[in-house]
């Protein structure tokens, strides 16, 4: 497998490649049984992604061979950017892409002088909250919490996540 890969902004082509991604992503919740339904849950399709990049923040990662593997969506909101979706695809995770996709959504607020980045995720997967605290992301338990984060956490609750579980995180831009 081979280790080289370069992120880049998505273009309008790379649109009908993420649905599939997105759904061999989600593989990796079957490690935590009770959350394995999460791989059998539908994704967005090829036209929602095609709004995204045109309207929104979608950055891919491809491989040598320039097939798309990896993505990131994000949302500018109240001068901050919200992550809204990261994925890549099963076999080639633990190879830094998914860290390669945040830096540039970092680089990207960073360079339009915004203030903060945010999403939401599990608190308690090693790929997710942990990660992402590696990076620099502080968990917003005491902190109040923007308005953009509590509609998510309340919409992934609504379709059966596990409130305890999960959290909105924020790394400021300085
Ligand atoms: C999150 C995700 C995009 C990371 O992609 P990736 O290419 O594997 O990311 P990286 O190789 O850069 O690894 C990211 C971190 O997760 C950890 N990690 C990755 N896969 C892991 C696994 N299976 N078990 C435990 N930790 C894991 C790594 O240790 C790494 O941490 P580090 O960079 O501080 O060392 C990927 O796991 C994925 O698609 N998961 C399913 C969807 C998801 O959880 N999306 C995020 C929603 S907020």
């Amino acid at each position: 497998m081979s280790l080289t890969f370069t992120v880049r902004r998505a273009v309008l082509a790379d649109a009908a490649a993420l649905p599939a991604i997105e759904r061999s992503a989600a593989e990796l919740f079957r490690l935590d049984p009770s959350l394995g339904w999460l791989a059998e849950t539908e994704v967005p399709e090829a036209a929602q992604h095609l709004l995204a990049i045109e309207h929104a923040f979608v950055w891919v990662a491809e491989n040598s061979d320039q097939e798309v593997v990896g993505f990131l969506r994000a949302l500018e909101i109240d001068q901050q950017l919200h992550i809204e979706e990261l994925s890549v695809s099963q076999l080639c995770q633990g190879q830094g892409l998914g860290r390669a996709l945040v830096l540039v959504a970092i680089e990207h607020a960073r360079q339009q002088t915004l203030r903060a980045v945010t999403l939401t995720t599990f608190r308690d997967l090693p790929w997710n909250a942990p990660f992402y605290q590696r990076l620099g992301f502080n968990v917003l338990d005491a902190t109040p919490i923007d308005q953009h984060l509590i509609e998510a956490l309340q919409a992934e609750i609504a379709i059966g996540f596990p409130g305890e579980r999960r959290c909105a995180m924020r790394l400021p831009i300085p």
